[in-house]
């Protein structure tokens, strides 16, 4: 008999929250037995949730307030919180559960610097009980002490995809234009500007000053090489879906064939990260709905342009959520997230 974990979901209510409400009903080890939202507060979940309109898997189970989270302790806690709203709940949510996967941007960081920009809501220390460790899945070994498990940004990891073995196996120095172009649903439920407004567009977000360039730079820290980095965001006119094209210069020396072999031997053994045969390139349709993300280098001369897609709300959120949780829990990747599971709203 499988041993089968509780779940609560913080900000279920959300599109990030709801996506993970929709992997989660496939789980067959984890229970989701609490799921939060304020404004829907005592409304059944699964009513509020378009991807259960034509069949339901707890009809009984309600939205909760998070304070009701002292009520009961569960293995594992989703926090799908808008940035800045775990910060004064990690506490009480800490103490009434195992392990607390974070969504936000909130922790992050240990430097205060950036937090002070970027999350200024987001505390310089944690409780004392709290063990704490930023974690991509394809890259960060789990700590098996960490009772806070903060995943990266969505348009952040994607770059980190595109830029990582090229960085890490020292292949290029200097410059790094990364250019991320992501979807509507990347800012959530209540975003300010409506689908409407965006559509039939493309336009700049924000270039230098946005939030996941400082989680790109932290590439640095796998080389000694000097490395200059400038990320920019830009809004597509689809609702889910990153695109990410970076742009490098290689080292003297270094050549197409050393890039593919950095890309191959990082990516061969990534489940839902796939480095393309040459001539293929990565697009949005072949990803969007599901965990997976598509990753490409094209080199000419010592210019290198690497290439990643991937859904922001799966591979960028949710489903990368259920990925942690099944390697912090010893399942098999595809638990959860096999490719009839894949999304459908928003
Ligand atoms: N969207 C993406 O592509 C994406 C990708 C990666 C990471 N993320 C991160 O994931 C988190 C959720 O993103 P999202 O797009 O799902 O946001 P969203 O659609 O705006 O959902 C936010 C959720 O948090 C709840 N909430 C809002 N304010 C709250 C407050 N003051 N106290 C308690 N609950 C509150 C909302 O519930 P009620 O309003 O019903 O109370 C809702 O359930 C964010 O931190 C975001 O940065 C998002």
């Amino acid at each position: 008999m499988n041993t089968v974990y509780t779940a609560a979901i913080l900000g279920g209510s959300g599109f990030v929250g709801g996506e993970l409400y929709r992997l989660l009903s496939t789980h067959p080890q984890i229970d989701v037995q609490f799921v939060s939202s304020e404004s829907k507060k005592g409304l059944p979940v699964e009513r509020q949730m378009r991807s259960f309109r034509h069949h339901s898997h707890k009809p009984g189970l309600k939205f909760s307030s998070i304070s009701d989270i002292k009520d009961n302790h569960y293995d594992l806690v989703f926090s799908c919180l808008p940035n800045g709203k775990l910060p004064q709940r990690v506490s009480l949510v800490s103490e009434h559960c195992t392990r607390l996967f974070n969504l936000s941007g909130d922790y992050r960081f240990e430097e205060e610097a950036i937090n002070a920009v970027h999350y200024p809501a987001t505390p310089g220390s944690l409780p004392p009980q709290v063990v704490s460790q930023y974690f991509v899945p394809e890259f960060t070994t789990p700590d098996p002490a960490a009772t806070l498990i903060n995943l990266p940004g969505c348009m952040a990891v994607a770059s980190l995809y595109a830029l990582w073995p090229l960085v890490s196996k020292q292949l290029v120095t200097g410059n790094i234009i990364v250019d991320a172009k992501t979807g509507s649903s990347g800012a959530g439920k209540n975003s300010a500007e409506t689908h409407a407004e965006r559509s039939h567009n493309f336009r700049l977000h924000k270039a230098f000053s946005h939030r996941h360039g400082p989680e790109v730079a932290k590439l640095q820290q796998l080389t000694t090489d000097p490395l200059d980095i400038t990320f920019a965001a830009f809004s597509l006119d689809t609702a889910r879906g990153i695109y990410v094209s970076a742009y490098s210069t290689l080292k003297p020396g270094c050549t197409a064939a050393d890039v593919r072999q950095a890309f191959f031997s990082h990516y061969q053994q990534t489940p839902f990260v796939h480095y393309l045969k040459n001539g293929q390139v990565p697009m949005l349709k072949t990803v969007c709905g599901t965990n997976h993300a598509e990753v490409a280098t094209l080199v000419e001369g010592d210019k290198c342009l690497s290439l990643c897609s991937l859904d922001n709300l799966l591979k960028g959120a949710a489903g990368q959520a259920v990925q942690a949780a099944n390697l912090w829990l010893g399942l098999e990747p595809f638990v959860g997230l096999d490719h009839l599971n894949e999304a459908g709203w928003p």
